[in-house]
């Protein structure tokens, strides 16, 4: 069974941290930083207590030239909502499991429409809710903080389902991302790309750091020496 080859680990800044005032400034900065790949948090104050961005913001990063915007839609009717993300030229689309009453169906559908598709799961969730669907995915996203604010503090209690979900990508051969979200620092984000991850969403480390040049490079140095080979 050929087994995937991993990917080049890589720091994903979250727009949830930048400044509002500047949205569009700090996605310059962050892309002459090297930035490739840019988080975009939705939120519809239902599924998650808060609200935050709709797809005028994909649009608006990805008319910015970044090349990968994924939409991490957590909201109660990925359904409807991950249709609006594609239209408006999301790379990825990842829903939350616990939102989808179909997840095949809904995984399929993105997936039909050109775009890659994630999965996403709480920290209550248990690994297997999402090894079920790893044969649909191209993104599988274990939260490392409760989902809906920035600025949380990493759960280390994710780092076993981190190597579960990766020993499973590994076993299927599945070429799937293996991102985390949530509380990722120059700290945590070694021991979760030690454990298997290879995207790491960071949102308050990077586009909340007064050099997000210096940041950025900093993280992204520190899971290329101390995290997975
Ligand atoms: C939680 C959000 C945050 C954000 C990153 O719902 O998804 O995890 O992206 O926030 P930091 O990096 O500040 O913890």
């Amino acid at each position: 069974m050929t087994v995937a080859a991993p990917k080049t680990a890589q720091i994903v800044p979250s727009l949830l941290a930048a400044d509002l005032a500047s949205l569009g400034a700090r996605i310059r900065t962050a892309l002459s930083a090297g930035v490739e790949w840019i988080s975009v948090d939705v939120m519809d104050g239902h599924f998650v207590p808060n609200l935050s961005f709709g797809p005028d913001h994909v649009r608006m990063a990805k008319s910015l030239g970044v090349p990968i915007v994924d939409a991490h839609l957590m909201v109660s009717n990925p359904q409807q909502v991950s249709s609006w993300f594609i239209e408006a030229g999301a790379d990825i689309v990842t829903v939350h499991l616990e939102a989808c009453a179909e997840p095949r169906k809904i995984l399929r559908e993105i997936r039909r429409r050109g775009v890659k598709a994630g999965l996403a799961i709480k920290p209550r969730t248990p690994a297997q809710s999402l090894i079920e669907f790893l044969d649909e995915l191209d993104l599988a996203l274990i939260m490392t903080v409760e989902p809906g604010f920035g600025g949380a503090k990493f759960i280390d209690a994710m780092l076993p389902k981190i190597k579960t979900v990766r020993q499973a990508i590994v076993n299927r051969g599945v070429d799937c991302w293996l991102q985390v979200d949530g509380g990722i620092n120059g700290v945590t984000a070694p021991a979760a790309a030690a454990a298997g991850a290879d995207s790491l969403v960071a949102g308050s480390a990077v586009f909340a750091a007064q050099d997000m040049a210096d940041a950025f490079k900093k993280l992204q140095d520190a899971i290329k020496v101390r995290g997975r080979k």
